[in-house]
């Protein structure tokens, strides 16, 4: 079969979908190129002298890998000139980055995870880059953070490169969730899964299980209930797998069904969660709601809520349909 490559796939996309324009289509053409970038960066490891802390922290109160920064760098360098953007920010930066004054800005917000799953990149597990795009609101300055603040719902784009095996290349443009494979000998990202789907049910779940003392009851009970396995009330054996870059793990579960959870607790509530709305959970929820599947606080659809800061966190609970709304039941229960 003749392949599609992402520049032909957005190309068809612009003549049927009125959110696709050609500005939406530079812009997502300028991320997968950036995403190509740091997929040669991470593919290097020891020997693109790339690994390793950088000495300095960010926002979120991380100490910042080189690969953090770097990915950061070229992902802001990429889209500086296109004059699609108005402005972007970063899990990495304090503040948004304006458009430097030579360039023409243009009408969208570009927001990012630049390297997500950090932590796995020394070790050469996979890590990724999560981007969202807003529209940049009319009359409000994109240096000022409150131009970000929107809810997911208002997303006009999201996607996440995975840096694996393979890199990987998920997007939606709000018709559904397509996957690319990134060609490495001719360096173009080429459809190879559209429309996918997460099954609504599923015999797998997700959770970073050493908080467990930590959890609220609602979910210490959705867990405890899937380890009872067959001779619990679930009635059938449950798999668990936490690689602890949310790309990784939410990739499998856009393949492959599953439930993935970073849900609130003791260590995290003072912060709201653990994750980042604004560069994590939103991008992230769209593309599983655009899978078929749910996003969820366990209390609130994330997509809904009306972010109040830029580094804003958020409990998240998002994959297979039927389980998310079990887990949103049990919060309900109590
Ligand atoms: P980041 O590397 O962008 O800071 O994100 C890390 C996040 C997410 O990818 C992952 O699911 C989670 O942190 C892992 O947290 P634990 O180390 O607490 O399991
Ligand atoms: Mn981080
Ligand atoms: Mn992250
Ligand atoms: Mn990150």
């Amino acid at each position: 079969m003749k392949p599609i490559f992402l520049t032909q796939f957005l190309i068809e996309e612009q003549r049927k979908n009125d959110q696709c324009g050609a500005d939406l289509r530079l812009l997502l053409e300028v991320v997968a190129r950036a995403c190509k970038r740091i997929s040669l960066a991470v593919g290097k490891g020891a020997l693109g002298g790339v690994l390793g802390d950088a000495g300095t922290g960010n926002i979120q109160g991380e100490a910042q890998k080189k690969l953090d920064v770097l990915s950061n760098d070229i992902l802001l360098e990429a889209n500086a000139w296109g004059g699609h953007l108005a402005g972007m920010a970063s899990e990495e930066m304090d503040e948004p980055s304006i458009i430097p004054g030579e360039y023409p800005k243009g009408g969208y917000l570009l927001l990012f995870d630049p390297l997500d799953g950090s932590s796995n990149i020394d070790v050469n597990i996979s890590v990724g880059t999560i981007f969202s795009v807003l529209r940049a609101p009319e009359g409000i300055d994109p240096a000022d953070s409150k131009a970000y603040l929107q809810a997911g719902a208002t997303q006009v784009a999201a996607g996440y490169a995975v840096y694996g095996p393979s890199t990987m290349l998920v997007l939606t443009v709000g018709t559904g969730v397509h996957a690319f494979t990134l060609d490495r000998e001719l360096g173009s990202f080429v459809l190879t899964q559209s429309n996918l789907r997460i099954p609504e049910d599923t015999k797998e779940f997700s959770i970073n299980a050493s908080n467990a003392r930590h959890w609220e009851a609602p979910v210490q009970r959705y867990v405890d209930e899937c380890l009872k396995g067959k001779e619990g009330p679930r009635g059938k054996d449950f798999n668990m797998r936490w690689v602890a870059s949310m790309v990784a793990d939410v990739h499998r579960i856009i393949s492959r069904g599953g439930v993935f959870m970073y849900p609130l607790d003791a260590k995290t509530q003072a912060q709201g969660g653990k994750l980042r709305l604004l560069y994590e959970a939103n991008p992230m929820g769209y593309i599983v709601e655009q899978a078929g599947g749910a996003a969820s606080t366990g209390r609130e659809r994330i997509l809904d809520i009306q972010p109040h800061k830029l580094h804003q966190r958020v409990p998240v609970i998002m994959g297979s349909k039927n389980e998310v709304e079990r887990v949103v039941a049990y919060h309900r229960e109590g």
